[in-house]
């Protein structure tokens, strides 16, 4: 693999941004005067950094200089509907710690969700080398797997975002033309049609629903303090799943931010790290490789990178 897949990648930058021009933003957009009233009497009296990642939505942090305010996240999203999920999952993961608490979830022509701030930073600007990084996502994934979820107590609603997700990322990931660019380049592996064969193949041998998957676990979604994990966001793709799903994706997302793509030998260096730390006796290989081929497949070729972070 000759060529460094970083490179090719704009990283987001998390800006700080001025409050007017914020709204003036948000109203050539369209956001309805109701709704940016309700946001002026919420963040207008805070420092506002832009934390937009590329899937479209937008992501405000407003934090306070007083230390008995809240700080809140805002997000906010063109499509009606489009964050309710994300809502409900919240809500739902809320109740168990190391997930920020709902302030308000707003739908009228836009999208908006309202949520508690994590104070403590993301993964990513915490551990300057691959090796730190790797140790602490594998560690912080399965302590997210390790979950014990109470399905009894979910609502109808709950139940019905988490099963109609998980069944249809298989699905999803064979009407797709073409898998992840960026991935396949890091597997080796361009044959997409072949890919589709296998994962028909072997859908009922090698995937298995048993934990509450991320779906996104990458370094931007993981908030780290005295090297714990404290917090996890972006629910929008969580779902039951496969682990393996999981450990795959946030294995790649940590090769990928660390820059080492193009060298082989720290990409497998990063993942003994990563599966160390995560616990290999949960690893079983051929789910994993079956995992490869449902990532690269489910990430289509026109989300891009940029759709990962
Ligand atoms: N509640 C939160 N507290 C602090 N930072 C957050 C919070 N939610 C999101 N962020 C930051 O904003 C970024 C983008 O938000 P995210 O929910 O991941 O949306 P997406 O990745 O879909 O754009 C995250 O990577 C994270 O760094
Ligand atoms: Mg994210």
């Amino acid at each position: 693999m000759g060529k460094k897949l970083i490179e090719d990648v704009a990283m987001p930058t998390d800006a700080r941004v001025n409050v007017e021009q914020a709204f003036g933003v948000m109203e050539r957009r369209g956001c309805a005067k109701e709704d940016l009233d309700y946001l002026r009497s919420i963040i207008s009296d805070k420092v506002i950094y832009d934390f937009s990642g590329y899937s479209g939505i937008t992501t405000f942090l407003a934090i306070s200089s007083k230390p008995d305010e809240k700080n809140l996240c805002v997000k906010i999203c063109d499509t009606p509907h489009q964050l309710e999920r994300s809502y409900v999952m919240l809500n739902l993961m809320s109740k168990y710690s190391l997930f920020p608490s709902v302030t308000e979830y707003i739908s009228t022509n836009k999208d908006y969700l309202v949520t508690e701030a994590i104070e403590s930073p993301m993964a990513l600007n915490v551990f300057d080398d691959f090796r730190s990084l790797s140790s602490f996502m594998g560690r912080a994934l399965r302590h997210f797997h390790d979950i014990q979820w109470n399905i009894a107590s979910m609502t109808e609603l709950e139940k019905h975002f988490i099963s109609s997700k998980t069944s249809s990322i298989l699905p999803e990931a064979l009407s797709h033309e073409n898998g992840l660019r960026f991935l396949a380049q890091y597997q080796n592996d361009f044959d997409y049609g072949a890919m589709k064969e296998y994962l028909k193949k072997y859908q009922k041998d090698y995937l298995e629903d048993e934990v509450m998957i991320h779906g996104d676990f990458n370094p931007r979604n993981v908030f780290v303090k005295d090297d714990n994990l404290v917090a996890v966001v972006d629910l929008d793709d969580t779902c039951f799943g496969d682990r393996h799903y999981d450990i795959y994706f946030s294995m790649w997302t940590v090769a990928l931010y660390s820059g080492i793509l193009d060298n082989l030998e720290l990409v497998k260096e990063c993942e003994n790290i990563f599966l160390d730390s995560y616990g290999r006796e949960k690893i079983d290989q051929r789910r994993m490789d079956y995992c490869k081929k449902l990532t690269c497949m489910y990430w289509q070729e026109h989300n891009d990178i940029r759709g990962l972070i």
